[in-house]
């Protein structure tokens, strides 16, 4: 089969497409043709060497994908041959290839109402937003910083579903986007600094890093929280770091709200996957709204 390797740690152009075997599943495992494979920030991390958690090359990108169930593993009866699912994997062995095997419990269905490529953004943002805001309640102020983003945007609707008033932070390009999504307030942080423009906020959520997480400390509620995805992580009781975890049951207790249409994705670019390179320098350009998807190769 095709994948997109790296035989070491540097820029996009690392990237090459490799001829490798058709990896076969283990027992609890099973086998998946890829349709889509999703971008995600790590994997530019990873690519260049800011994030190590791989180990060394080569390895091959991608968590996220969609695509077509072909082959069982030992003892597997959740899915059948044929089935289309979505899911994320964690492996040296990604999703930027024609077949990725992955655990069934990293697995779900994939949503009736999504083709591939939208099933292809979700997996990594979406279960990084919703585990991120489990404890959203209806009523709380909660502050989203890069709320535009393939995390962003999905935090913004989990966030505005659970009935809290939603404070967004995004180039004022973005605001309308971000309205029709449920934001009820935004803040283009190019031209406001937002420790002066909101405050009395209970959970202020950091998709950017830096400082933003210790100025965000200076906008809560005396009982309120920062949870952080992306930074350096603070020494104080109100600070959480938050990863995400890998899980088919929370993709599937997201699927309905995925099908009544409560929650979209927004996918502004959809490349082959032979413009892996291109994706990667978007993806690492930081202004993507939504996500990236890319196609795999046709049977
Ligand atoms: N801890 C975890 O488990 C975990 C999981 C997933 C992601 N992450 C991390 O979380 C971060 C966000 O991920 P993502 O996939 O959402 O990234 P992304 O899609 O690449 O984010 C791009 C968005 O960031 C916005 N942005 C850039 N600088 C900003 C700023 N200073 N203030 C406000 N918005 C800004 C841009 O919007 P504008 O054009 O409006 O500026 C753009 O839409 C990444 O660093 C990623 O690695 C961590």
């Amino acid at each position: 089969m095709k994948a997109i390797s790296q035989r070491s740690i540097g820029g996009p152009d690392v990237l090459e497409t490799v001829e490798v075997p058709i990896p076969q599943p283990a027992p609890g495992e099973v086998l998946v043709r890829v349709a889509a494979s999703g971008v995600n920030p790590a994997d530019w991390k990873l690519r260049s060497g800011a994030v190590t958690v791989l180990g060394p090359p080569p390895f091959t990108l991608g968590f996220d994908f969609s695509g077509t169930v072909r082959e069982l593993g030992e003892g597997v009866t959740e899915f059948g041959v044929g089935d289309e699912v979505f899911g994320m994997v964690l492996s040296r062995d990604g999703a930027y290839a024609e077949y990725v095997v992955v655990p069934v419990a990293a697995l779900a269905p994939k949503p009736a109402t999504l083709d591939h490529v939208h099933a292809a953004a979700l997996p990594t943002a979406v279960l990084t937003a919703w585990q991120a805001l489990t404890e959203v309640r209806p009523g709380d102020r909660v502050l989203i910083h890069a709320a535009a983003g393939g995390v962003g945007h999905l935090a913004v609707q989990i966030a505005s579903a659970a009935g809290a008033h939603v404070i967004g932070t995004a180039r004022a390009a973005n605001h309308e986007f971000l309205r029709e999504l449920g934001a009820n307030e935004l803040i283009d942080y190019t031209t406001t600094d937002f420790t002066t423009a909101v405050a009395d906020i209970d959970l202020a959520y950091d998709l950017v890093g830096g400082d933003y997480s210790v100025r965000s400390l200076a906008v809560l509620r005396p009982d309120g929280r920062v949870v952080d995805a992306q930074g350096e992580p603070i020494d104080d009781p109100r600070y959480h770091r938050h990863y995400v975890q890998v899980s088919g049951a929370d993709l599937r207790e997201i699927t309905p709200l995925i099908e009544s249409g409560k929650l979209r994705v927004e996918v502004e670019r959809v490349l082959s996957i032979a413009d892996v390179v291109e994706a990667h320098k978007l993806s690492e350009s930081g202004r993507v709204r939504g996500k990236i998807v890319l196609t795999t190769w046709a049977d």
